[in-house]
């Protein structure tokens, strides 16, 4: 699927034509951007408050400017731990047992109690070869497509994961029993910012999109609507060069 159309408001639109990952670099760009002049007017409010708060005699004075300082530097945290998640990481890729992948995904996205009507199924060999992968990055991959289908099936269904290897391809299938993804949303999923969740952030399948990309690999669906959604990410078996 080629995600062309972009009806957001994130000004990314004044450029159609641009493909996915330009789009995301240039929403990191932005972000980052607005994180880093986020933290010069932060560290003035920082350093002015804390000479405040040293100055006063006054101890109800005192004690509300050494909050404002914690708060701020509570700020300042979240700003850079954001700016931190905006850049990307090179990969690092490394022969990987997937099955020990997925099981930790799945270990991470099912709760015993919330999901104890989700049915989880899955159909990987035991003998499956090693695949050249960045570890972190496909986990955060697997666990935002488990996420996606554990959502879609809202408390009761059966998640399926099938695995399947050829002489240069490793496939993940993740299927689910949920409602499917209305035709009007398909064109779209990928791009970043679209969501049909109240709360949802809409960046789990670019994120996703872009971490695939990386690997030379597609991620894509087969939608059937009303019965559910099968999802695939197909990566070569090695990576030719190191990105
Ligand atoms: N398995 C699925 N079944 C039905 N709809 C899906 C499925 N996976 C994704 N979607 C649709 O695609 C949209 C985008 O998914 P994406 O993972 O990018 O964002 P999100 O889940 O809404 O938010 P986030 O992952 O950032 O918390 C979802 O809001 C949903 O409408
Ligand atoms: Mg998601």
């Amino acid at each position: 699927m080629n995600p062309r159309k972009n009806r957001l408001d994130t000004g990314l639109e004044a450029h159609p034509s641009s493909s996915l990952p330009e789009q995301l670099s240039a929403m990191r760009a932005l972000s980052a951007g607005v994180a880093h002049e986020i933290r010069n007017p932060l560290a003035v409010i920082q350093s002015l408050v804390e000479h405040l708060a040293k100055k006063t005699e006054d101890e109800t004075q005192k004690k509300i400017a050494e909050a404002v300082v914690s708060e701020v530097g509570r700020l300042n945290e979240v700003v850079t731990e954001f700016l931190e998640f905006t850049s990307t990481p090179p990969l690092h890729f490394e022969k990987t047992v997937v099955k020990t992948l997925i099981d930790r995904a799945l270990a991470f996205a099912i709760h015993p109690e919330k999901h104890r009507d989700i049915i989880v199924k899955t159909h990987i060999p035991d003998d499956m070869p090693e695949v050249e992968l960045d570890p972190a990055a496909f986990h955060q991959v697997l666990l935002n497509t488990l996420l996606n289908a554990i959502q879609a099936m809202k408390g009761s269904g059966t998640l399926e994961i099938h695995t399947s290897i050829s002489d240069h391809h490793f496939i993940v299938q993740i299927k689910d029993t949920g409602p499917g993804i209305p035709p009007e949303n398909q064109e779209e999923i990928f791009l970043p910012f679209v969501t049909t969740k109240r709360g949802g952030a809409g960046l789990g399948l670019a994120i996703s999109h872009q971490i695939i990309t990386r690997h030379g690999g597609t991620i894509f669906f087969k939608n059937s609507e009303g019965k559910g959604v099968a999802l695939f990410i197909d990566v070569p078996r090695k990576q030719n060069r190191k990105k």
